[in-house]
């Protein structure tokens, strides 16, 4: 069986990529060590699959440690990282811990994989990366813009050195660009598990649902967009961690060193923000408590993905509907409320 490490294997995208791989014969190891998130997701990935995985609780920045993970498995013949710090406003308030976090694990996790001849790279990146751009749907041409918050420049600075490393070493590199997931598995065994006061736009949603938030604000109803709220392309959890699996066997099979590919992984399909708040309230069947405040700073007005390569390429095909991503995650919310 081929061993794939991976980095932040309890956070949202980690834990459901983990499920995806071992329902795709993969052995998974995973190393995170719960700075944002929970072990409880271990025991959800369990009931899952009924597989125990191995976890190393190290942080990634501690190169000699994370050593000893490729010392004591010589199998690792891929890396998937996941592992991040990704609040963008936490990231303007701690430039530093954001930059040494999310690129000292990075340049890392690298040199270790050319050393350790783990050679299949999956970088989980943000379409972040295109800042406002200036036509919309993006492709992976799309010209990217200045990031807009430290944490979009490091997803920005870490496909610049994946990419120049590949250029000259033997790896084989693929950067996924996430537009914006959602929703959990609908088993509801795993899911988002926002830290403090959710500042994504689901989450908030649902706690405010479920009355953990008193209410929620649409922040801005006067944009230039059909109902004046802001436009995203929000993709179901599970179809991105699909999308790893089939980006992680399309590396296998390429077998190219040198490789860095790019793909966006969104639906294709621009939604606004009161669109997705009225598909949430006909999959509950409740009248969600929301408020029009003001406009956000730093939000992009309206951005979504063409997603035709990787449907080309990786054969990927998206399984879930904006009905299924806000049932799955109220289905969690509920879980959660009584059980975590
Ligand atoms: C979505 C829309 C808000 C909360 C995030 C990450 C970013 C990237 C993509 C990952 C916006 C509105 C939100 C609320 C609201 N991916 N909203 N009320 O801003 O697209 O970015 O996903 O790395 O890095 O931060 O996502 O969920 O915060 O907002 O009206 O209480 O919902 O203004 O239009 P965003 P989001």
């Amino acid at each position: 069986m081929q061993t794939i490490l991976v980095t932040g294997g309890c956070g949202y995208i980690g834990a459901h990529t983990i499920v995806d791989l071992i329902e795709n014969g993969f052995n998974v190891i995973s190393v995170d060590n719960f700075s944002r998130s929970s072990h409880h997701t271990l025991a959800g990935i369990e009931k899952i699959t009924g597989q125990k995985i191995k976890n190393y609780a190290i942080d990634l920045t501690d190169a000699q440690a994370t050593e000893s993970i490729f010392i004591e498995n010589p199998s690792i013949i891929g890396i998937i990282h996941f592992a991040a710090f990704k609040a963008v406003g936490e990231s303007v308030e701690m430039p530093l811990e954001y930059y040494e976090n999310n690129l000292f694990s990075l340049v890392h996790l690298l040199k270790l994989a050319v050393k350790y001849k783990a050679m299949h790279f999956i970088f989980s990146s943000s379409c972040t990366v295109y800042g406002n751009p200036h036509s919309i749907p993006v492709t992976e041409q799309t010209e990217l813009q200045p990031a807009a918050s430290p944490y979009g420049a490091t997803k920005q600075m870490g496909e610049t050195i994946i990419k120049d490393t590949a250029f000259v070493k033997p790896l084989s590199t693929i950067l996924l660009r996430y537009f914006n997931p959602v929703g959990a598995h609908p088993s509801t065994a795993i899911g988002e598990l926002p830290i403090g006061r959710p500042q994504n736009l689901v989450p908030a949603i649902t706690q405010t649902a479920i009355g953990k938030l008193d209410t929620m604000q649409v922040y801005g109803d006067d944009y230039d967009t059909r109902d004046g709220s802001c436009i995203r392309d929000y993709i179901h959890v599970c179809d991105i961690a699909r999308a790893h699996t089939l980006a992680l066997q399309y590396s296998i099979k390429k077998n190219e060193p040198h490789l860095c590919d790019i793909f966006n992984l969104g639906t294709g399909n621009g939604i606004t923000v009161l669109e997705a708040i009225q598909a949430f309230e006909k999959v509950s069947g409740l009248k969600l408590n929301y408020q029009i405040g003001p406009r956000r700073a730093g939000d992009i007005i309206a951005i979504y993905a063409n997603n035709d390569y990787a449907v080309q390429k990786l054969g990927w095909k998206i399984n879930y509907s904006l009905d299924d991503m806000m049932r799955t995650a109220w289905e969690w919310e509920k879980s959660i409320a009584v059980s975590k």
